[in-house]
């Protein structure tokens, strides 16, 4: 499918997905995020695909929603069209993995795209940053609640109240990122991890995301439950009687997604 917004190659099991409003830093305009979530069911239900990339250019991930599309927008616009909900639970209803590869800015909605997906490997160059507050408003696509989960309360009220930048180093030392590598082998560090990931049983896969997902959704002991469930669930696997075999006779498992 031909986009106007938005990069998508197919290759190896990966599929990549390359933000592309370069004239605007990236920034998230509604036919950008509707391509996106259509890109990401396409994969989704294509075979060849086992896991997705999120990237940007070298300067920016994407510097926030659009502002110019926001500026003019009322409260009924924006309240009664639902802004962004539609989008939002697009990326979210994926359940296969997708990986963000942030190099440069990631702020506001770029932050909260970039936190929507499952894990977040940086460049050094990489900023974050839920800057809202400096436009009179405040972060509406996770930017209060994920990143509160993942950094803890004092960096989350620091970045949204002050609209600091953290740059790639502090965010992983805060958990936000799960890697730092220097900018020029950003996208091969995202894609071997991509690759690594596509070489698994799909059904681990997306049942070990489903699970993971459930750790800042439910309390604990339910939480616990519902791993427990899963994991029992997988000895009804094929893969799980081949990943066994495999390791017991020192051979490398070929999975079959069954
Ligand atoms: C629309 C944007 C944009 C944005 C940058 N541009 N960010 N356009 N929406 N979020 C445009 C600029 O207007 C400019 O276009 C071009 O991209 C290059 O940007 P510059 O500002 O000239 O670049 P630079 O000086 O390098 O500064 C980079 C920057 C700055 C620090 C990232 O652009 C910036 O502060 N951007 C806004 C960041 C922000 O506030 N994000 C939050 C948005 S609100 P022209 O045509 O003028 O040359 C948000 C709400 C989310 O995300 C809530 C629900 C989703």
């Amino acid at each position: 499918m031909a986009y106007d917004n938005i990069i998508v190659d197919v290759d190896d099991h990966v599929c990549t997905i390359r933000l592309n409003r370069p004239d605007a830093l990236n920034a998230l305009n509604l036919e950008l995020l509707k391509e996106l979530g259509e890109a990401l069911a396409e994969g989704q239900k294509n075979d060849k695909v086992r896991c997705f990339v999120i990237t940007g250019s070298e300067k920016a991930f994407a510097a926030g929603a659009d502002i110019k599309m926001m500026s003019d927008k009322s409260f009924a616009d924006v309240f009664a069209g639902d802004l962004f909900t539609p989008e939002e639970d697009a990326i979210m209803r994926i359940r296969k993995p997708i990986i963000a590869a942030v190099s440069g800015y990631a702020l506001g909605g770029g932050c909260e795209l970039a936190m929507m997906c499952d894990f977040i490997i940086a460049s050094d160059t990489a900023k974050f940053g839920q800057p809202e507050v400096n436009l009179g408003v405040m972060a509406g696509m996770g930017g209060t609640q994920r990143l509160t989960r993942l950094v803890g309360r004092a960096k989350s009220m620091d970045m949204n109240l002050t609209g600091r930048f953290m740059e790639a180093e502090e965010a992983e030392r805060a958990g936000l990122v799960s890697r730092v590598v220097p900018c020029k082998k950003l996208i091969d560090e995202a894609t071997s991890a991509a690759k690594k990931i596509a070489e698994k049983s799909m059904i681990s896969v997306m049942a070990i995301k489903e699970a993971v997902h459930r750790a800042d959704q439910m309390p604990l002991t339910e939480a616990i439950l519902f791993e427990r469930r899963v994991f029992h669930s997988m000895f009804a696997t094929a893969d799980q009687k081949e990943g066994m075999a495999a390791f017991i006779e020192k051979r490398e498992p070929q999975f079959r997604d069954k």
